[in-house]
């Protein structure tokens, strides 16, 4: 059997990881700023996420939600912590298209309006819902388009005021900072806006965090930024460094009723284990932080270079927008400088790291990106 062949790759093939750093089957070591987009949030193999994901498959690897599972309750405690939202309520399922998927039907089930608002150049995930409130016709299926999606152009809020009198909203989906887009932040303004208007409109407030959440942008959620609190948060990617699982918390004022929502695998006892693991070291080695810390050097420092159109970002989820001419420069940093870093059309370079990127590494990158630039 072939394999489907939707993914073009990079001829390397990774054997060994470790932290900030990957291996091929030559021995050849690369500097990941890539993450394996996005997802590597404490760093490969860390020893207390190996550690604890292997404890726990010599207990139970699996058991589904028809039992109790204080690992579930563990997590819900520990995220409620470092997240700072104690009073919302936890459902766990397996990635973040799914979260998303959950997180516009739970809306929907509790307001009854069916009108979701999405913005250009969105990316929420691959499933029906999800695919529809993307913004890329090519990967929408006839299936799955619907007139219950409505698209806003970024940041126009005088559009967003006139969509909530044309239609009955049900809720507005908006990544804090547009990963799949091109690293784009959305506004403080923005985002206040899109609250005061889902409040005076029973409508709800979904804040896509499964790329620029989880501590990447030097807040937990990037929507933190706006001082206002969504009802929604989605979230996957750097929950389980790898280990596949993806969330919603939601506002207590949403009444849970059994049946509504649910999943086979979603909040196994590995994926609990995994996203514990991440939570811990997050917490221990003070990851939000440093992801503050080192995205503000490595953009002020990249803003210093004449060629670069623009740098955009928070924390360590950093658009480098490079003009036409430079479009080589991130293949050049894979194969001559050996430094994995993600892209994002026409010509946006993404970096996407560990939060526990060192500043010894920023600087690998700088000089690498340097030399780049001027070939
Ligand atoms: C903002 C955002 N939402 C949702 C998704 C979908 O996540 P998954 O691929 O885990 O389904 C992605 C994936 O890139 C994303 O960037």
């Amino acid at each position: 059997m072939k394999l489907f062949d939707v993914y073009p790759v990079n001829d390397i093939i990774i054997e060994k990881a470790l932290g900030s750093h990957v291996w091929d089957d030559k021995g050849t070591q690369y500097l990941d700023l890539y993450g394996g987009h996005a997802v590597i949030s404490v760093g490969h193999t860390h020893p207390h996420y190996v550690k604890r994901l292997t404890d726990q498959l010599h207990k139970v690897g699996f058991y589904s939600n028809s039992v109790k599972m204080p690992l579930q309750e563990e997590l819900a405690a520990l995220l409620g912590k470092v997240s700072g939202k104690d009073d919302y309520q936890l459902f766990l399922c397996n990635s973040g298209a799914e979260a998303n998927e959950n997180a516009l039907k739970l809306a929907s089930f509790y307001n009854g309006k069916k009108k979701v608002i999405a913005f250009k150049k969105a990316f929420h995930g691959r499933t029906s819902l999800a695919v529809a409130a993307t913004d890329n016709p090519k990967i929408v299926a006839p299936v799955n388009e619907t007139d219950n999606i409505v698209f806003l152009p970024w940041e126009d809020q005088a559009a967003l005021e006139q969509a909530f009198q044309q239609y009955e909203v049900s809720s507005v989906i908006i990544e804090g900072i547009q990963g799949v887009g091109g690293i784009n932040v959305a506004s403080e303004a923005f985002l206040q806006k899109i609250r005061s208007l889902c409040d005076a409109h029973n409508a709800v407030f979904i804040a896509d965090s499964v790329q620029c959440g989880y501590g990447r942008s030097g807040k937990f959620y990037s929507h933190d930024f706006a001082g206002v609190n969504a009802d929604i948060y989605s979230m996957a990617k750097g929950m389980g460094n790898g280990f596949p699982i993806g969330a919603i918390i939601i506002a207590p004022k949403f009444q849970a009723v059994y049946g509504m929502l649910g999943t086979t695998f979603g909040g196994n006892h590995l994926a609990c284990a995994a996203a514990l693991a991440v939570l811990e070291t997050i917490q221990a080695e003070k990851l939000v932080e440093n992801a503050a810390a080192i995205g503000n050097y490595l953009m002020e420092n990249l803003r210093t270079f004449d060629k670069v159109k623009e740098v955009r970002g928070r924390g360590l989820m950093i658009g480098i927008d490079l003009p036409e001419e430079l479009s080589h420069v991130r293949k050049e940093l894979l194969h001559t400088h050996k430094i994995f870093t993600g892209e994002a059309k026409p010509n946006v370079i993404r970096l996407l790291p560990s939060l526990a990127l060192t500043q010894a590494h920023a600087d690998q990158f700088l000089e690498a990106f340097g030399k780049a630039i001027n070939k």
